[in-house]
């Protein structure tokens, strides 16, 4: 064992999952931000937690709007879901950029996205102040999916993405 810098104890530990919180803006707009850090914290009832950086526009809308959804783009919208890691929504609107298609949440105010191999409606049932971010812990009321897109996204050092389906087939360099 040798002693690393969290930079590359952060590439060894990859893949990552790669998901999209979509959240509804001020102006009633819904904005999708790439996210890794995300774990289940609970099963009965199912909560979900979210880990999202002070500066983010997400982080602004998750304080006025308290819901979010949680979804897992499949392989086959790779670059559409890599552009929602790099632009904000503050300046752009990710859903026209990217191509993304909204359909309405049975519960909360924030869509889905279309064709998402998976998709978790969460109201935000509590907040945890981590330093530079916030985790924000969601109770799921609605869960969505298409096992027909099984393969969704993850990334290597935050740099990179490939797919990966429930059965264990991988597929490389994803755009
Ligand atoms: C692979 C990848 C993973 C990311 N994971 C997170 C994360 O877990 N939490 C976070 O706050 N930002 C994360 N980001 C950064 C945001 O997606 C990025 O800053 C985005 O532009 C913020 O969008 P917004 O301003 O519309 O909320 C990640 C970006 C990438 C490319």
């Amino acid at each position: 064992m040798q002693e690393l810098d969290l930079n590359k104890a952060i590439e060894l530990g990859s893949p990552y999952p790669y998901t999209l919180v979509v959240t509804l803006g001020e102006n009633g707009r819904p904005n999708a931000m790439g996210l890794s850090w995300w774990t289940f914290t609970s099963l009965q009832p199912p909560m979900i937690a979210i880990s999202v950086g002070h500066e983010r526009y997400t982080h602004d809308c998750l304080e006025r709007g308290k819901e979010f959804v949680l979804c897992f783009p499949s392989e086959e919208q790779s670059g559409q879901a890599w552009l929602c890691g790099l632009k904000s929504g503050r300046k752009v609107d990710k859903f026209a950029e990217a191509g993304l298609h909204p359909v309405p949440s049975t519960v909360v105010k924030p869509p889905l996205i279309e064709g998402s191999t998976v998709a978790y409606e969460c109201r935000v049932v509590g907040k945890l102040e981590c330093s530079d971010h916030t985790m924000y812990n969601g109770e799921v009321v609605g869960i969505h999916g298409d096992p027909e897109r099984a393969g969704h996204l993850f990334t290597i050092h935050y740099s990179k993405l490939l797919g990966v389906d429930y059965r264990g087939n991988v597929k490389l360099n994803l755009p």
